[in-house]
C-alpha cells in the first residue's frame, strides 16, 4: 500500500470517527422551534420591506401620497412573504385601518396581554407568543411579534395630531379607520404569522 494511501484511509477513518462523534452529540431538531426562527425572521423581513417602501414613499411625496403607497404596498408584501413560507402573514391590531387587518380571538388576546406587559414596563419592541395551535384540522405555529408606536415616522399617519389633509385622506381610502390617536411607546399592533407544522 502506498503512504499517500494509508494517509488516505486514516484520514477517511478520523472523518468517520468525527462525524459519528457530532451525530451523537447534535441536539434533536424540534420541528416547532424551527418554525419560530422561520416566523421571527419573516417578521423581521417584513418590518425592513415596510420600513423601506414607506420612506421611500414619503421622500417622494409626504404621508398623502404615501398612505396610498401604503394601501397597496402593505398587503403585496405580505402575500409574497405568505406565499413564499407556505403559511398566512400580515399585522393585525386591536384597532385597524385596513378592516381585513382586523385580529381574530387568538390575536386579541395575545394583543392585549401585549398592551397589558408594555404597560407593566416590558419593553414593547420586544415582546413575542408562539403557540402551537390546532387549526382547521392540523397543527399550525402562531406567532406574534408586538409593533411599537414611534413619534416619526407613524405618528404623521396614527398619532393623536394627523393634519387635516391626511385625516381626509385616511378617511377616503378607510372609511372605518380605527387607527389614529396612538402615543409614542404604544402597541401600535403586530406582525402575526402562521406555519403548518409536519
Ligand atoms: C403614510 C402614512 C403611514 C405612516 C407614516 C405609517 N402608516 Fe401604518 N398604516 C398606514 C396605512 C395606509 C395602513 C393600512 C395598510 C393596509 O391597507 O393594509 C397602515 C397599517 C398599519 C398597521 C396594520 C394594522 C392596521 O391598522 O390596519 C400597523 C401595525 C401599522 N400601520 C403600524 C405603523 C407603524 C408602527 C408606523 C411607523 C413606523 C406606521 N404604521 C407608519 C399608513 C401609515
Amino acid at each position: 500500500m502506498s503512504r499517500n494511501c494509508l494517509a488516505w484511509q486514516v484520514g477517511a477513518a478520523l472523518l468517520t470517527a468525527l462525524c459519528s462523534m457530532s451525530l451523537a452529540t447534535a441536539q434533536p431538531v424540534v420541528p416547532e422551534d424551527e418554525q419560530v426562527k422561520v416566523a421571527r425572521s419573516i417578521a423581521v423581513e417584513l418590518g425592513g420591506k415596510l420600513k423601506s417602501e414607506l420612506s421611500t414613499a414619503l421622500a417622494a411625496g409626504g404621508p398623502v401620497q404615501a398612505l396610498a403607497v401604503c394601501k397597496t404596498a402593505a398587503p403585496t408584501i405580505a402575500a409574497e412573504l405568505a406565499a413564499a413560507s407556505g403559511g398566512k402573514v400580515g399585522r393585525t391590531a386591536l384597532r385597524v385601518r385596513n378592516p381585513s387587518n382586523a385580529a381574530d380571538a387568538f390575536e386579541r388576546a395575545v394583543l392585549m396581554r401585549f398592551v397589558e406587559d408594555a404597560a407593566n414596563g416590558a419593553d414593547a419592541a420586544a415582546l413575542e407568543h408562539s403557540e402551537v395551535v390546532q387549526s382547521e384540522g392540523r397543527r399550525t405555529m402562531r406567532y406574534m411579534k408586538a409593533i411599537p408606536m414611534q413619534a416619526a415616522p407613524c405618528a404623521a399617519c396614527h398619532g393623536s395630531e394627523v393634519s387635516p389633509e391626511v385625516l381626509q385622506a385616511v378617511r377616503t381610502l378607510y372609511p372605518a379607520d380605527e387607527a389614529v390617536g396612538f402615543k409614542p411607546g404604544d402597541i401600535r399592533g403586530a406582525f402575526t404569522i402562521e406555519l403548518p407544522l409536519p
